[in-house]
């Protein structure tokens, strides 16, 4: 459970909170850019089973696995009924009238706490501590889900065979058409060039630290815990899939893969996996920040 403790180690701090802009899980480069190219991406393929589920005469159902406070949420929230361009953000494609529920699930109860608090609506968003690698919680009256979404690396928490059994369990439970959003760290990202291997099968995971969260010169005198999280890339992903869909009986069809900053991870900054990365995360950060030129004051 080091990724237990860590995530709890990065609560305390205070910068596992949003909003924070130049540092933080909730930067600028996650919201204006990352969270909108995941958006850019999933907008059009949600709209069909919206629309699908529509006339159904129902609205969407969705399982966060390992929501933390609730960013997901808010990421869905906001995406535009159609997509136009990835600035274009409204009108919203989950309203009222077309989002039946929202269950987000995680290990961590301060971070349920806190998106319970910030997003919950009883019977319409809600929040539970359950554990993803074990029996999925089913939608209402025992239903599965229509969208099984996860943002921010929260996948690479899995070894293969716990991704390959999460996958056969949704393909149990889904609703006919339902849509998986996996989201993993990229093998092949700049921030950790020093882990790029041809020996992929030996080395698939990194040992991971959330030192990205303090500023540089808090960054020296702290001890971070360490926890495994697993690097994928398009064929690794691609493996998994096929074992499990060898499982399930189920149809498992890649719609795309899409890669969000490779050149711009939050560990450009820390150097921490490579020494030659230039701490790009923090200038672009600055952009977005009123007042602050891309040569920023501290
Ligand atoms: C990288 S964070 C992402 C949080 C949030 N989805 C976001 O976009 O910011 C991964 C989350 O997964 C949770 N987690 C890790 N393993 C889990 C498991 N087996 N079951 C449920 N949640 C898990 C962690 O507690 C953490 O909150």
């Amino acid at each position: 459970m080091e990724a237990g403790a860590a995530y709890q180690e990065a609560v305390a701090s205070g910068r596992y909170a949003r909003p924070t802009g130049l540092l933080g899980k909730d930067d600028n480069v996650r919201v204006y850019w990352e969270d909108r190219v995941t958006a850019y991406f999933i907008t059009p393929v949600l709209e069909e089973v919206v629309a699908d589920r529509k006339r159904r005469g129902r609205g969407l159902r969705i399982l966060d696995l390992g929501c933390g406070s609730g960013d997901g949420y808010e990421l869905l929230a906001r995406l535009p009924a159609s997509r136009v361009s990835w600035e274009d953000c409204r009108p919203a494609l989950l309203r009222p009238g077309t989002l039946d529920c929202y269950l987000g699930i995680d290990l961590n109860e301060e971070l349920l706490a806190e998106g319970r608090a910030t997003y919950g609506i009883p019977g319409k968003v809600e929040f539970a501590r359950a554990n993803f690698c074990e029996v999925l919680p089913s939608g209402p009256g025992g239903s599965g889900f229509d969208l099984y979404f996860t943002s921010y690396g929260t996948l690479s928490h899995c070894n293969d065979a716990e991704l390959e059994q999460l996958l056969v369990n949704v393909a149990a439970q889904a609703s006919p058409g339902a849509i998986v959003v996996a989201d993993w760290l990229g093998r092949y990202s700049y921030e950790w060039q020093s882990l790029w291997t041809h020996e992929v099968e030996k080395v698939p995971t990194m040992d991971y630290v959330m030192s990205y969260l303090d500023p540089e010169a808090e960054r020296e005198n702290q001890q971070y815990t360490s926890f495994p999280l697993r690097l994928m890339s398009r064929p690794e992903v691609t493996r998994v899939i096929e074992q499990a869909e060898k499982r399930s009986h189920a149809r498992l069809r890649v719609l795309s893969f899409f890669d969000r900053s490779v050149f711009i991870g939050r560990h450009m900054e820390t150097r921490q996996y490579n020494p030659y990365a230039v701490p790009l995360r923090r200038a672009a950060n600055c952009c977005w920040n009123r007042g602050y030129g891309l040569i920023s004051r501290p």
